[in-house]
């Protein structure tokens, strides 16, 4: 049993500073990180505010019990961002069809899936631009319905169509939307010369966007989204139509602004930006969340078994017989001189195979596939990313 107190930055609804005392049943439990209690299984906390003292059991990072009860749903506790059985219909096509999902601070959350899958109707809701029919959207612990204004205020929007004004230059854009984010005087102008800095775009602070390549327009929207550095960064689609030089400099951005702090929800119908950036995908289609899961979670869940193939100077049957009969293979063949070897899932046989095709000829390559985010789509969904 550990016992942690800090004094909380944040401020609290009561405007005093808390001193939790936070212990932690780690005799019978392991945490994903003791930092704070974001990842914490199982907990207990005695909340101090003022004169108020506060207890709190949570578990799987959710508040379970509170007494007295809270007003907000503790932010730090629980998720960042918590979707709850969303649905949006148009007419008679729903839009979005029941999801839900959670983000926790700092990941990178990419929401992949093909034109018309439900991806920006799901954010808009989030950031308040589309009404819903049904569900309920928590951000910063915080209800949206009730909380629009307040968590307006700490998040970042980059809209699928680039939303600037071409009529101010681009120092003025972000003029404009740092105030309309609360920043005045030095405060306002040092972060927008970072902002500007951090796009690349500092030595076109003076220029208008008119002039822009769609590059440089989308690394403006960017810079508007982040001058007042908000703790939740949503990114629709932010590299369709532009130059690669742009592409890479945003998804370098997404990193550097996760690095600092900021949790990001990146859409993209890109499976290989997403599988680049993202800590963790989101799966969308039809208006419903298909699969989640890291990367790696996501093609574990779709491959029983793993390739390998090599293309040799000369390939024989009777290396086919010998691999054949290596423990885990369950299929192997020949074509030309390019052999493949299937085997169960983690057989741990490459170096196996590996050793009896260079005994039997020279290697010209040797190939260990891993199977692509394109074939869990496919496999999901039976049909191409693209398509
Ligand atoms: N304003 C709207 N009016 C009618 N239908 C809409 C509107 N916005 C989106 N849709 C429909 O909702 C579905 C989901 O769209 P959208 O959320 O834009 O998908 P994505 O961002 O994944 O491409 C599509 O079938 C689209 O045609
Ligand atoms: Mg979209």
């Amino acid at each position: 049993m550990k016992i942690y107190y800090y004094w909380s930055e944040e401020k609290s609804e009561s405007k005093y500073i808390e001193l939790m005392l936070v212990l932690w049943a780690q005799a019978f439990f392991t945490f994903a990180d003791a930092e704070g209690y974001d990842n914490c299984h199982l907990g207990f906390m005695l909340q101090l505010t003022g004169v108020r003292l506060r207890i709190v059991l949570f578990y799987k990072q959710q508040i379970r019990y509170c007494f007295p009860e809270l007003n907000l749903r503790q932010g730090r506790c629980a998720m960042l961002v918590e979707v709850k059985n969303l649905v949006k219909r148009y007419q008679d096509v729903i839009a979005v069809d029941n999801v839900s999902f959670s983000i926790r601070k700092g990941e990178i959350v990419g929401l992949l899936g093909p034109n018309g899958a439900g991806k920006t109707t799901t954010v808009n809701a989030m950031v308040g631009l589309t009404k819903i029919d049904r569900g309920e959207i928590y951000i910063f612990g915080k209800k949206l319905k009730e909380n629009e204004v307040e968590i307006k205020r700490d998040l970042g929007v980059v809209p699928q169509d680039i939303a600037i004004f071409e009529e101010l230059t681009a120092y003025e854009n972000l003029m404009y939307f740092g105030r309309l984010y609360g920043l005045r005087g030095t405060l306002l102008k040092e972060r927008i010369e970072k902002a500007l800095e951090f796009t690349g775009l500092l030595e076109k602070k003076k220029q208008y966007p008119k002039k822009f390549s769609n590059g440089m327009k989308r690394r403006l929207n960017i810079a508007c989204a982040i001058v007042h550095q908000p703790s939740l960064m949503i990114m629709d689609e932010p590299t369709v139509g532009i130059d690669p030089q742009s592409r890479s400099y945003i998804l370098q951005a997404v990193k550097e602004l996760n690095r600092q702090g900021s949790t990001i929800i990146y859409i993209s119908h890109y499976m290989e930006e997403v599988e680049e950036v993202c800590t963790r995908i989101i799966i969308m289609d039809h208006g419903r969340v298909i699969a989640a899961g890291t990367k790696e979670e996501l093609k574990e869940m779709m491959t029983s078994e793993e390739r390998v193939t090599a293309e040799l100077s000369s390939a024989s049957y009777t290396l086919i017989e010998k691999l054949n009969k290596l423990a885990g293979v369950k299929e192997s063949y020949v074509e030309g001189t390019k052999v493949t070897v299937i085997s169960a899932k983690n057989s741990k046989n490459i170096r196996d195979i590996f050793g009896l095709v260079s005994e039997s000829a020279e290697v010209i390559s040797f190939n260990v596939e891993q199977p692509s985010l394109e074939t869990v789509f496919l496999t999901l969904t039976g049909r191409s990313l693209r398509n």
